[in-house]
């Protein structure tokens, strides 16, 4: 009965991003233009029920990490309830869930970080394990220039605030035998030339300084997408971000990755460097590679958008999305073994049919091509 979700490339796929919310508080000019996106009608969006039914049978067939993400996940609103009923899924359904396991979180929730501060204590309690918080700079009005928003100060409160409830709830913020794994609280930056690449030490300085290395800061190279004004000449490659970082006194050395993880970790080279960094940095440093390396051989993600679509690969055409939703509210008067079954069968037809790679786009550059960018 139970029937691990496999490609035709072998690839399980046992990781399940789910988008609760297509609106944002902040318009990152990597991510959107300044107007936004357009939203759909809230009719044509998952409810918490659909979703916690969704969940169910992706667990049923092999998932025990979910993301959840947006948008903005902390603009749906009832999370915190909507978390529980996720995290009771995972725990009901899988024999070997454990919210201990070495893999900084099983529940996690990747969120701009403006309201999570008045948030994070009741996301823990109902189950969340952990928070990747997306952070491009370190200085305020270079914050406004990149998010249209403000907010600095709320997202510095807030990775403060989740290192505190993770501590208290866990009794370490990292993951694994005495804190050898991962963080639970992960900084996301995504870098641009000229907007922000100067800041990558400062970031490791910053997350050493505060947070003694219990946050692990993610260096990420930004894609082509829709309308998010990508351009080759603001590209960094991660070697360029090491090359510049060691450049600046802060030479790095690799460290292990877990199964399945989309980053690079390095740390600062174990040796005294340069004046102004200590000797040992603690700070785990990522770096996360889908444009010049990309890890499609070891995916195994899949995604429900917010309209309930599933996604099997990040950069697939939006075209080729089957509605999840459409097939719950056809079979809804059905009993609820025939309506996972329905599920079962149109979920394992979509990962069957997944591309090898980057979306059958077969290069990066040919993404970059295909993505539609005003100049
Ligand atoms: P962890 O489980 O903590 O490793 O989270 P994550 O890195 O998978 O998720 P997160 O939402 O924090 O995303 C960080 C970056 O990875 C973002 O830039 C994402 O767009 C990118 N990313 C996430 N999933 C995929 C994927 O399946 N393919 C590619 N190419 N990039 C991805
Ligand atoms: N390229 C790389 N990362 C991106 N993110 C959003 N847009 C892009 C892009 N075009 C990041 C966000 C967030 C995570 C979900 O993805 O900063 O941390
Ligand atoms: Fe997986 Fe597609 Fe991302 Fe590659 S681009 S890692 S196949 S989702």
């Amino acid at each position: 009965e139970f029937n691990i979700l496999t490609d035709s490339h072998g690839r399980h796929h046992n990781y399940l991003r789910i988008s609760l919310s297509e609106r944002c508080n902040l318009r990152c000019q990597y991510c959107m233009p300044p107007e936004g996106v357009p939203l759909s009608p809230s009719s044509k969006l998952l409810t918490d029920d659909e979703i916690v039914r969704l969940v169910r049978v992706f667990v049923k067939n092999g998932v025990d990490k979910v993301r959840l993400t947006g948008g903005e996940p902390l603009l749906r609103p009832n999370l915190a309830s909507l978390v529980r009923s996720i995290s009771d899924a995972l725990r009901n359904y899988n024999e070997n869930y454990d919210a201990n396991a070495n893999e900084g979180g099983l529940i996690g929730m990747t969120t701009n970080g403006i309201s999570l501060s008045r948030h994070i204590d009741d996301l823990v309690d109902a189950g969340l394990t952990g928070v990747n918080i997306s952070l491009d700079t370190l200085c305020a009005d270079r914050f406004m220039e990149i998010t249209r928003r403000n907010g600095l100060d709320k997202v510095m409160r807030a990775i403060g605030d989740c290192v505190v409830a993770f501590r208290t709830r866990y009794g370490d913020v990292r993951v694994g035998k005495n804190g050898s794994g991962g963080s639970r609280v992960k900084i996301n930056c995504v870098v641009m030339r000229g907007i922000n690449d100067d800041e990558l030490s400062d970031f490791v300085r910053m997350a050493d300084e505060r947070f003694s290395g219990d946050v692990d800061i993610r260096f990420i190279e930004w894609m082509p997408f829709n309308d998010n004004g990508w351009n080759a000449s603001r590209f960094v490659s991660y070697k360029d971000m090491i090359d510049k970082m060691s450049r600046e006194g802060m030479p790095l050395e690799r460290i292990g990755d877990g199964p399945n993880d989309t980053t690079k970790w390095w740390r600062v080279r174990n040796t005294p460097v340069g004046r102004e960094i200590s000797d040992r940095s603690a700070t785990r440093i990522g770096f996360i590679t889908s444009m010049s390396d990309h890890f499609c051989s070891s995916c195994n993600r899949l995604r429900i958008t917010a309209d309930g679509k599933i996604k099997v690969c990040l950069f697939g055409s939006n075209e080729k999305e089957v509605s999840l939703r459409d097939i719950m509210r056809k079979h809804q008067h059905e009993d609820s073994k025939l309506q996972e079954e329905a599920l079962g069968k149109v979920i394992h037809a979509a990962v069957q049919n997944k591309t090898f790679a980057l979306g059958g786009h077969g290069s990066a550059e040919n993404i970059a091509k295909a993505a539609d960018n005003r100049p």
